[in-house]
Parts: structure tokens; sequence; C-alpha cells
């Protein structure tokens, strides 16, 4: 019997709902609190996003901060990286206590293969993420490598942007070939978070949606009540 790779790369299916929100429309001067709201609210996991300013025209979080929030949440810490060359850094922030790692595709180019062979070495969970234009094509051949497909819904670079509803399709699409977590992130509310739950997502990442709420914990209650 073969227990080789193709064993150990299988992803982890559970495609219950779960609520991921994005730290970016939080208070970092207040992240310890902020994070106590989500958690109070009932999230499942923490989406923390970091831009370098080269992949993205805007510059976040770096694994110091990563390591800063380690300390203060046993949530699951997944790290959008929307930077260039994600492998540099892969390590840096497994080490820093990101439990999932999300990396572009368009990033990785021809090294996508490798760049998921370091995040499973380095012992966390793989994420690729694709921008709205980009389609599932060079993420196909690697599905059973990938624990969590992050499909942009709006393009990479700042929160508070409307959904782009042309990419309910390639949710479609995904969830027909694909049994593993398929995030959603950009412009995700009560109403767009329906339509990506509808067309195949389980997990919606959402900045403004919850941290733009004086309530979070209503806000984390209505994204899940997809009614
Ligand atoms: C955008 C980020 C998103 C963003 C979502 O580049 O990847 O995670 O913070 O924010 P909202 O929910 O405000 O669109
Ligand atoms: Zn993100």
């Amino acid at each position: 019997m073969d227990v080789g790779l193709d064993t150990l790369w299988r992803p982890v299916v559970s495609t219950r709902l779960k609520i991921a929100p994005s730290l970016l429309a939080a208070d970092f001067a207040d992240l310890r609190s902020e994070i106590r709201k989500v958690e109070a609210g009932g999230c499942e996991m923490l989406h923390l996003d970091v831009m370098d300013g080269h992949f993205v025209p805007n510059i976040t979080i770096g694994p110091f901060i990563v390591e800063a929030i380690r300390k203060v949440t046993k949530l699951f810490l997944d790290a959008h990286l929307m930077i260039e060359q994600p492998e540099r850094y892969v390590a840096n922030f497994v080490k820093a206590g990101a439990d999932g790692v999300t990396v572009h595709a368009e990033a990785c180019g021809d090294r996508l293969s490798e760049v998921l062979a370091s995040i499973r070495s380095a012992g966390a969970r793989t994420g690729v993420s694709l921008k709205p234009a980009t389609p599932l094509e060079p993420i196909l051949p690697y599905l059973e490598r990938i624990d969590m497909v992050l499909l942009m819904t709006v393009n990479p670079g700042f929160g508070g942007q409307a959904f782009m509803p042309e990419v309910l399709d390639k949710v479609r699409r995904l969830r027909t070939v694909y049994p593993g977590d398929i995030q959603v992130d950009g412009g995700i509310n009560k109403t767009t978070g329906r339509q990506a739950v509808e067309a195949g997502a389980n997990v919606l990442v959402a900045g403004t949606a919850i941290f733009g709420k004086t309530d979070v914990k209503q806000a984390i209650e209505e994204l899940r009540c997809q009614k």
C-alpha cells in the first residue's frame, strides 16, 4: 500500500461554515481587546493581512506583530501573504505562530509546488489565494496539497472595497472539484456572504463588516446566519 506523499498531502476536510475576522479593519492600538471581542463573538479563526508594498500597493504587518498576536489568542491564525517571493518568509510566519499560511499563486508562478512543500514542512496548513482576475487553472494540479483556497472577491491591497460578484462563478466551479476550505475575502457582508456560501464557499473573511460595527458579536452572528 502506498502511504507516501499522497496520503500526507490529503487536505483536512471540513466544510462547516467558519467566520474569519480580518484584523485589517481592527484598532491596531488596541489589538488585544479587538481580539477578545471576536473571540467572544464565536469566530473560528483570525485572518492576518500581510502586505509588502510590492505585490500590493500597501504595507501592513510582519512576523513581529503575528508573534505578539499569538501570545494573546489560541484562535487559528491564517497569515494571508500578499507579498512577492512568499517562500522567503514562510518559515518566519510559522515560527511567529501562524497556523496556516496562504500565499498568492500569482506571486509563486511556477514555484507553487515548492512553496506548498515549504509551508507543509514548516508545520502549517497550506493556503493559496487567487486575485479576482486569475483563473483556477494554475492551482488545479495541486488541489490535493492545498488545505484552504482563498478566492479574493476584491483586488487585494485595501479593506472596505466592494464585493465583485463575478468571482462567484469561480467559487462554484472550484466547489465541484475541491472538498477543502474555500474562503472568500473582500467586501463580505451578510448579503454577499450568503451569495458566496450558496456558491460553495465555507469560510467568510470579513474586516469592515465585523470591526466596523459597534456590536461585533452580533455582526459575526449575522454573517453566520445564512437566511
Ligand atoms: C484585502 C484583504 C482583506 C480585507 C477585507 O486585500 O485581503 O482581508 O481586509 O476587508 P473588508 O472585509 O473590509 O473588505
Ligand atoms: Zn485578506
